[in-house]
Parts: C-alpha cells; sequence; structure tokens
C-alpha cells in the first residue's frame, strides 16, 4: 500500500528543483588542509635542517636521496602538501573558466577525474624526484597479476565509473531534471563516478548506481521543459461536457505552478457506469512539484464544481422513471419554456394559454459546439427556437461556406422547410452548446388554425431571409415571387382557408 496516507513530519519538506544545486566546498575549506600541513612540514623541515650537519645551500647541490632521512622525509611532506595546493587551485581555475565558457557546473565526475590525474602525476613527479631509483613502468607493467586481481576487485567500481563517463558523454539528464529510473522517481542531485544521487518526493536520498542506471531505461522530465501531468475526475452526466470543460479550465487559470501560456486540455476519457470520466492536460513550471500541484488542482477543480452547482458523481443507482406525454415525446420539464417561447416576436399575439400549450408539444435538444443541427437540401418538419445559445446561419457560395446570420437567445430558424415543404435552404450550426426547442408541423398548423395573423408575420421574416439568400447564395429554393405568392403557399401548405 501506497504510504501516502501516513503523516509527514512536519520539518521534512518537498526539496524543489530550485534548491537542488551541487554546493562543492568553496576554495577556502579545499585549501585549508593542505595549507596546514605545508606550514607543519615547513616547520619541520626548517627543524630538520637546523639539527643537519650541512648548510641548506650544501644540500641543493646534492641529491635528495642523500640528505639526511629528517630532512628527506619533511622535504617530501612539504612538497606533497604543496602540490596539493597547486592541484586544488589549477582545479578550481580550470572549472571556473569551465563555468565562464559553458554556462553551468563542471559535472562530480570530471572534477574527480581531472584531480584523480592530476594528484596521479603530481605525486609520480615527486616521488620520482625523492627516489629516481623507483620505476612506475616496471611496477605497473611487471604487476599483471596484480591487474587482475584488481580489475576483478574493482569490477563493479570500474563498471560505474564507465557509466558513468557514457552518461556524462550522452547526457540523457541533467542535476535538476526529475527522473524515473527503475522503482525511483526523484530530482537528480549529482552525477557521480560511481551514482546518481536522487531526492525522492519523500526527500529521502537514493543513490542508483550508474551502471544500474545505463541498465534500466529512463524517464526523463528536463527542468525547463513544459512538462505536463494528467489529473482524472468524474462530473456527472447531467453535466455537459462543454460546460465542464470550461469551469475546469477557468479552475485552473491561476494554480500557483500552473504554466499560464499552456490552456489546460479537458477530455473525456470514458463514459462510466455512474459518470462522466474526464483527465485534464496540464503543463507545469517546476515538475518537481507536481504532487503538491496535482493535489492543488484536484482542489480547485472541487470548489469551481461547488460554485457552479456542479456535482461529483457517487456510485449511485439512479431510477429513472420517465413519463411520456401523449404525443409520445419525452415531456419538457417546463423550467423556463414558456417564458422563452413568449421572446420569440412571431408568438407575440399568442395568449398565455396558448403559449402554454405550444410548451408542451416542443422538444428540447442540445448541441455541442460546431454540430449541424439543420443541413441544407435535406427535407425538414420542424422549426426551431434558439433556447440557450447561438447559432450560425450558413451557406455554401463559389466553394466557400459563407455566414449568413447569428441567431441568439429567442431567435427561430428552420421555419421555411416547414411552412413551403421545400428542402432546408442553409445549414445551421451550433456556435456554441447550443439548447434549441423544436417545434414541429402539427402544433403550428394548430396555431395557425387559431391564430391566421401569425401567418402574414411569418411570411413577412422569409421573405427577408429570402432577400438575404438572394443576396448571398448561388442557388436560391424554388419560390413563388412576392410574399403574396408565399403567403398563398404557406396557407396551402397547412390547409388554411
Ligand atoms: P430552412 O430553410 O428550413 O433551414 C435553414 C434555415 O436557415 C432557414 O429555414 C431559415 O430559418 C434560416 N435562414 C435562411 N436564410 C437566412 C438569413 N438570411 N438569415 C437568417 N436565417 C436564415
Amino acid at each position: 500500500m501506497s504510504n501516502s496516507f501516513l503523516p509527514t513530519p512536519t520539518r521534512l519538506t518537498y526539496q524543489t528543483s530550485e534548491t537542488v544545486i551541487v554546493n562543492h566546498p568553496n576554495l577556502k575549506n579545499k585549501l585549508a588542509l593542505p595549507s596546514l600541513a605545508t606550514v607543519f612540514f615547513a616547520l619541520a623541515f626548517y627543524f630538520a635542517l637546523q639539527l643537519a650537519p650541512l648548510p641548506l645551500s650544501e644540500y641543493f647541490l646534492l641529491a635528495p636521496q642523500k640528505w639526511p632521512v629528517a630532512l628527506q622525509l619533511t622535504a617530501l611532506g612539504l612538497s606533497l602538501s604543496v602540490a596539493f595546493i597547486v592541484v586544488r587551485v589549477v582545479g578550481e581555475l580550470v572549472f571556473f573558466l569551465f563555468r565562464k565558457r559553458k554556462g553551468y557546473e563542471a559535472p562530480s565526475l570530471l572534477r574527480d577525474i581531472f584531480s584523480l590525474v592530476a594528484y596521479a602525476a603530481g605525486i609520480t613527479i615527486i616521488l620520482k624526484s625523492f627516489f629516481p631509483a623507483i620505476s612506475f613502468g616496471a611496477l605497473l607493467s611487471g604487476s599483471a597479476l596484480l591487474g587482475i586481481i584488481l580489475g576483478l576487485a574493482l569490477q563493479d567500481t570500474l563498471g560505474n565509473l564507465f557509466a558513468g563517463v557514457s552518461l556524462h558523454a550522452d547526457k540523457p539528464f541533467q542535476v535538476g531534471d526529475v527522473i524515473t529510473v527503475g522503482k525511483w522517481v526523484g530530482t537528480v542531485e549529482s552525477i557521480t563516478w560511481r551514482a546518481v544521487k536522487l531526492r525522492t518526493f519523500q526527500n529521502h536520498v537514493v543513490m542508483v548506481s550508474n551502471s544500474q542506471v545505463s541498465k534500466e531505461s529512463i524517464e526523463v522530465c528536463p527542468r525547463g521543459n513544459a512538462n505536463a501531468r494528467l489529473v482524472s475526475f468524474g462530473a456527472s452526466y447531467t453535466e455537459s461536457p462543454v460546460r465542464v470543460t470550461h469551469v475546469v479550465r477557468e479552475a485552473l487559470r491561476e494554480v500557483d505552478n500552473v504554466l499560464r501560456y499552456m490552456t489546460p486540455i479537458v477530455r473525456v476519457r470514458n463514459l462510466g457506469e455512474s459518470s462522466i470520466e474526464y483527465e485534464v492536460k496540464y503543463w507545469l513550471d517546476d515538475y518537481a512539484r507536481y504532487n503538491d500541484t496535482d493535489a492543488l488542482v484536484r482542489q480547485r477543480i472541487w470548489y469551481a464544481f461547488s460554485r457552479a452547482g456542479m456535482h461529483f458523481p457517487h456510485p449511485m443507482l439512479t431510477l429513472n422513471i420517465e413519463r411520456r406525454a401523449a404525443n409520445g415525446k419525452p415531456p419538457i420539464d417546463g423550467l423556463g419554456i414558456v417564458e422563452r417561447l413568449s421572446t420569440v416576436d412571431i408568438f407575440a399575439p399568442l395568449t398565455g394559454e396558448e403559449l402554454k400549450l405550444l410548451a408542451r408539444s416542443v422538444s428540447k435538444h442540445v448541441f455541442a459546439p460546431g454540430e449541424t443541427i439543420i443541413r441544407a437540401g435535406d427535407e425538414g418538419a420542424s422549426m426551431f427556437v434558439v433556447h440557450e445559445g447561438r447559432v450560425e446561419v450558413k451557406v455554401v457560395q463559389k466553394g466557400e461556406m459563407r455566414t449568413l446570420g447569428l441567431l441568439h437567445d429567442g431567435d427561430f430558424f428552420g421555419e421555411m422547410a416547414l411552412f413551403t415543404g421545400e428542402p432546408r435552404t442553409a445549414h445551421v450550426i451550433a456556435a456554441e452548446e447550443t439548447t434549441v426547442l423544436e417545434i414541429g408541423y402539427e402544433a403550428m398548423k394548430h396555431l395557425f388554425d387559431t391564430n391566421p395573423d401569425l401567418v402574414e408575420s411569418l411570411g413577412q421574416t422569409i421573405a427577408e431571409r429570402r432577400a438575404g439568400l438572394r443576396v448571398n447564395a448561388a442557388v436560391v429554393p424554388n419560390q413563388e415571387n412576392g410574399s403574396a405568392g408565399l403567403l398563398a403557399s404557406i396557407k396551402r401548405f397547412f390547409k388554411i382557408k
């Protein structure tokens, strides 16, 4: 089981990649010990000289192996400690220049190899000048057996060293990147000649050996890269995907550590048993803080849902009892339908009772942005009122889609085909999530029978829209000339005397 439910001691804080910078001890600290040793050996050399039978100038003429032992040892100590100081100062200078040129700190492995080679060279030169009889070449080449023994003993160490060298050459990741290697996830703190040091999100330090890193597949989330995360959540079936998307995007607008310039993407992942399952993809500024940011994202979604009156689904069994109206259509919830119909200008002459009657015969439909509600050329036996949202009326002109108009709440469309029996004259497409009320032939016929004046006002709208079509569209539907002809055709179609 995950330990994420265990209380975290308060003194532990997540280390952010901002703070993950390798801190090498500064030069002062590095020089302290060799300087002390230098002073010590200088003093010892001085006292040994006082006790020696010859003056210093005489000894310079003699080879060191002919010096008294005390003088030899103190001089050797002095030379070695001065060599240490020189190597450290030169190293510092070299890596200072490296940083200046490359703009980043030299990897620890490079520093270690440099120090190793410089110390080995310094020690060899000094030993050789004090003890010329020692043959390092013979020592190295002659000890094949020693080589084999050392090789076997250092097999793992050398493996790590070479894996480390190849990691530095390849540079698959750098200090500050978040990586997943094997079962470990964390921020890279350093890459040494032996291992990669990771700080996990529980603030633990893990050393993963270089050879293991080179064997495993590594997932790298580079520092400074726009790394993304996916957070899942569910929403009730009563909330439309467009609304959920809008609410979640707004909720994530100003979440700390979420990149502002990348708009989060909300996707429907699954139509589940008791909820619509979504995922939101967002991009982080500092990937190392993804645990906190994921949590903040979920928190903000909860608050946004709560403000919007939206619900998170619980596993539940909903018993839907659907009462069908006499016409067989699902009943309209009644909420705001009469009010909406009363705002439609052509229905202005209708009484409250007539509006209620009409409301009972309409059906409500929701369309996603970009969905086609009416397709030009289709047969049509109903008209629509925009209940909530916006639709675009479009025609194809010279092979290109051209917008004739934008209709809002309370506007109606689709009346031409309904009233004349001709094919649909234009495409009508939802410009945003739109709810429309559909009114069929029978309902309109009933209205015409009781309100013959309606035919006139509708005839006028149709005539105006036809004029618009004539100007813009290449093909104009078959029509009788003049509004008198149009009225006659509507009356004929609806069998009105
Ligand atoms: P109908 O022909 O049934 O289907 C397409 C609908 O687009 C049409 O009815 C009208 O309601 C609508 N329409 C056609 N031309 C215009 C226009 N110029 N302005 C607004 N709406 C129009």
